[in-house]
């Protein structure tokens, strides 16, 4: 178990902050290595050739390892939407052939599928929770041999509803479909094994699980899938680019693995000494100890919201990370406002309160939200 994390934070007492879905707090480490990004840049003659790759590498190699990853297919994107819209540009679907995703899911990782079936054909399938069976049992039954591309979270963005990846991946693999994540949700806070998962395709924005700063994010692309198109054909992603002087000599050549990928300017350096700063933490944390945490917590808290009146997805149900919960009828419809004028903050989405607290809550937190809807509800 990890202790409270709150000093390395900038949150006042007064403050109950349970939305990391929505949007993470910065470190304080994590705010300086920003601000000596920033700073470099008003004396660019500090920068050399080097800053256009140290960091990109650091943070590559850090994301990397908390996913089980190689840093080779890691490529620096902006945002999920910039990493989906790639792994679109590089599948196919066509007549007869499905994307299967849930209902619900996050748009970024909607429009690029059904653009994509508007432009060749098929169908997007959205799979919701049959009846008597589990939200991984709806999604294994809808991947059949018709099944282009298996389009998924590990956990749903409203409600924390969780799928078991890996055995996806298995049914993927019998019938031969592609595998494309948006791990936005979950990356950072629930052990993520993409030697086990084997992703084709998983994006990942900074700015929540993984304590970033916002307008990052990475782009996992499998060995199979580091020969395709990207989305821009800037000067950085091509071999040999570290040769300044040498970038009129043009060449076919992409840098090796999945740098191809990499968004223009993708060495941010007023962000990315950020990123690298919460993936340090993150590592030195370590995912698992994480998890097992907030597990902890979201158990004890889940337990109290029952006796509220409140229906939070089961455990077995949900990830460890992401309390969703329905609320009982008659709750006032200004209840997140309420909340929000005592310093409680969470979110409502598609009509399930979320609660995603994260190390930086203590006690005080649990019992103000606790007491703020018992008053409330
Ligand atoms: C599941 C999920 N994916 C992605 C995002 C962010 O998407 P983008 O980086 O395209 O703005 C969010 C934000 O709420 C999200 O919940």
């Amino acid at each position: 178990m990890i202790s409270c994390q709150r000093h390395l934070f900038s949150i006042p007492p007064e403050v109950a902050y349970l939305n990391t879905a929505y949007m993470s707090p910065l470190m304080h480490s994590v705010v300086t290595a920003i601000d000596g990004g920033v700073r470099r840049k008003s004396t660019p003659w500090t920068l050399t050739i080097p800053d256009f790759y140290d960091s990109v590498d650091h943070a590559r190699a850090l994301f990397a390892g908390l996913v089980n990853a190689v840093p080779d297919g890691v490529a620096i994107v902006p945002s999920a939407s910039y990493g989906m819209e790639t792994a679109a540009k590089n599948l196919s679907v066509g007549p007869g052939r499905r994307v299967v995703m849930l209902a619900n899911q996050f748009p970024s990782h909607v429009y690029p599928w059904q653009r994509l079936v508007r432009e060749q054909g098929g169908e997007v399938i959205r799979v919701e929770a049959a009846n008597g069976d589990t939200l991984t049992g709806s999604v294994l039954a809808a991947i059949d041999e018709r099944c282009a591309v298996a389009a998924l979270p590990n956990v749903l963005w409203t409600n924390g509803a969780v799928i078991d990846l890996a055995a996806v991946r298995a049914r993927c693999d019998q019938v031969g479909a592609a595998l494309v994540l948006d791990l936005t949700q979950s990356a950072g806070a629930m052990v993520t094994d993409f030697a086990a998962i084997r992703p084709d395709f998983a994006v990942v924005a900074c700015y929540k699980w993984l304590l970033g700063p916002y307008a990052t994010g990475f782009l996992y692309a499998a060995p199979h899938q580091r020969d395709g198109d990207p989305l821009e054909e800037g000067w950085v992603a091509r071999k040999d680019s570290q040769d300044f002087s040498g970038l009129v000599n043009y060449t076919d050549e992409y840098a090796p693995g999945a740098v191809r990928y990499d968004m223009g300017e993708r060495a941010n350096f007023a962000l990315m000494p950020g990123v690298v700063a919460a993936l340090q933490q993150l590592t030195d944390w370590g995912v698992a100890n994480i998890e097992a945490t907030l597990a902890d917590r979201n158990r004890a808290l889940s337990a109290r919201l029952t006796a509220l009146g409140l229906s939070p997805t089961p455990e077995a149900a949900r990830g460890p990370h992401f309390i969703g919960a329905g609320l009982p009828k008659g709750a006032p419809k200004d209840l997140l406002q309420k909340l929000a004028q005592d310093g409680v903050y969470l979110s409502e989405r598609g009509g399930s309160l979320r609660i995603t607290p994260h190390l930086w809550n203590n006690d005080e937190d649990f019992d103000r939200l606790v007491s703020g809807l018992s008053a409330l509800l």
